[in-house]
């Protein structure tokens, strides 16, 4: 195992499970409607493309890049779009897919500037939630994949400083690694 890793926390094969058995929930919501979905950049890359390739109902794909203002580690809820979608989503049915929901703010700002679009419904799929750290209680969460505890993880589309998002699980890093500008 790589020298930088402390714990996986979630296996490649329980990531295989959850993804396949979320499509499957989406699939059946969705039945006789075509969805846009929305990515959102850079973290729900992969979960993103593991994601849609379990759901069986017409779908498009979009994507948005978005930065809290403030410090890096703690969300401000203000949301600056780096990138716009693409296309309108007026009257469409739209599932925004985010990597993980820590405070809420990122998400609850999001959807608020979405909901201004006037979609025909707005619904969201995080791939994992850390309840502790939540600001924003009334946010509802859709789909959703695990609850994990409040630990900064990454894998699978998760970074540290732009690192890690390439391997296929979810895990902790070696304090050692965490300390900025720290060299692998
Ligand atoms: P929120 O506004 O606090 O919910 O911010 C959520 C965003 O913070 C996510 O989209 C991630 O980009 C980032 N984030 C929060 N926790 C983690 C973590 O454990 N690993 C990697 N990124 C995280
Ligand atoms: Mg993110």
């Amino acid at each position: 195992m790589e020298d930088f890793i402390e714990r996986i926390l979630i296996s490649e094969e329980e990531l295989r499970r959850k993804v396949q058995e979320l499509g499957e929930q989406i699939t059946r919501d969705y039945q006789g409607k075509e969805i846009r979905v929305v990515g959102i950049l850079r973290g729900a890359f992969i979960f993103m493309a593991d994601l849609v390739r379990n759901i069986r109902v017409p779908l498009s794909v979009d994507f948005m890049s978005i930065s809290s203002y403030g410090e890096e580690s703690e969300s401000s809820g203000i949301v600056r779009i780096l990138k716009d979608l693409d296309k309108p989503i007026t009257h469409k049915h739209v599932l925004v897919v985010e990597d993980i929901v820590d405070t809420g703010l990122t998400l609850k700002h999001l959807k608020e500037v979405l909901a201004t679009r006037e979609p025909a419904s707005l619904r969201i799929c995080a791939l994992l939630n850390k309840e502790e750290r939540r600001i924003v209680k009334d946010l509802e969460v859709d789909y959703l994949g695990f609850n994990i505890p409040n630990q900064f993880v990454v894998g699978y589309g998760l970074d540290f400083a732009e690192r890690y998002r390439n391997y296929p699980f979810i895990f902790v890093l070696k304090p050692e690694y965490y300390r900025s500008g720290a060299q692998i």
